[in-house]
């Protein structure tokens, strides 16, 4: 955002800057997830000195007119980073300035793309598969140049993969240290004693270190076998399933429901869909962008 400053610099916040890894190990997530490809510094605007004017980026960004956007600011409903703006003409840069509408954090770039993609059972997390699987790469085809999935699934785990062109939201979804929540839904054989999810929340030592789990629900018995909910925020490999294993639930089916604010919800399997601005926004709040 230019907020006319004597130098003429945008009054970007300064975030983003490389954390370490809370865990003292990367994560099998991280294979794939490229840091920082090509993405210009907050505030950097070298080549784009006055920024474009803020309505116009909010018309392009779908919000309405350019009219409606001018009337939303004198309402008071648009914030950049963090700061209402009432005046007219305000310039923003697209690429780093933090816009919101009502409150919700809104991505305004049009070069990066998104997507949810229910993954199938058998199916490998990877873009290219030497050995001919069936591929999450071969799934999207040529979708999007650049598109990369975030973390992995296990070949035999269902669900929601996100995958996406913004290689420092890749990188960040997906590194321990952001502590992105992710729920699953387990069904696993044997009944599930009442303190379980007391003995979780409180942590399970397994061979690599210890795991606790921010929520647990029992969702459902049945004929000696019974469906979980877990959320947890890390994404060491098999970590669900090895959960599981060691208090004596082997896990017969897995599926990931949601990634941070982004729900599978009805999608079906194997299909995509492309997340909304409000979506990548909520998702770039989630990771500090
Ligand atoms: N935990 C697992 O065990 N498998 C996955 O695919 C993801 C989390």
């Amino acid at each position: 955002m230019n907020t006319e400053s004597p130098e003429g610099r945008p009054q970007a916040d300064e975030q983003g800057t490389e954390q370490g890894d809370a865990h003292g190990v990367w994560s099998e997530d991280m294979e794939l997830a490229p840091v920082h490809p090509g993405d210009r510094e907050p505030g950097d605007t070298s080549g784009d000195r006055q920024g474009e004017r803020l309505q116009k980026v909010l018309a392009r960004a779908g919000v309405g007119s350019r009219r409606v956007c001018e009337d939303m600011i004198a309402e008071g409903r648009i914030s950049v980073n963090g700061r209402q703006i009432l005046e007219q003409g305000l310039r923003v840069d697209p690429q780093t300035d933090q816009i919101a509408v009502d409150g919700q954090r809104l991505d305004v770039r049009n070069d990066r793309v998104t997507y949810a993609m229910n993954k199938p059972f058998g199916v490998v997390t990877t873009m290219k598969d030497d050995r001919g699987r069936p591929s999450v790469g071969e799934m999207v085809g040529d979708l999007a140049a650049g598109l990369v999935h975030v973390g992995r699934l296990d070949q035999d785990t269902e669900g929601l993969l996100l995958l996406t062109t913004d290689g420092e939201l890749a990188h960040r979804l997906a590194h321990p240290s952001y502590e992105v929540p992710k729920t699953y839904l387990a069904q696993v054989s044997g009944s599930v004693p009442r303190d379980l999810g007391k003995r979780l929340r409180h942590g399970i030592e397994l061979d690599d270190g210890p795991v606790a789990v921010d929520s647990f629900t029992l969702k459902d018995t049945h004929a000696g076998q019974s469906v979980v909910e877990i959320v947890l925020h890390e994404g060491r490999k098999h970590i669900v399933r090895r959960l599981l294993a060691e208090v004596g639930l082997p896990v017969s089916r897995l599926t990931r429901t949601a990634v941070g604010p982004i729900e599978l919800a009805r999608m079906r399997s194997g299909s995509l869909r492309r997340l909304n601005r409000t979506e990548v926004g909520a998702l770039h709040e989630l990771v500090g962008l």
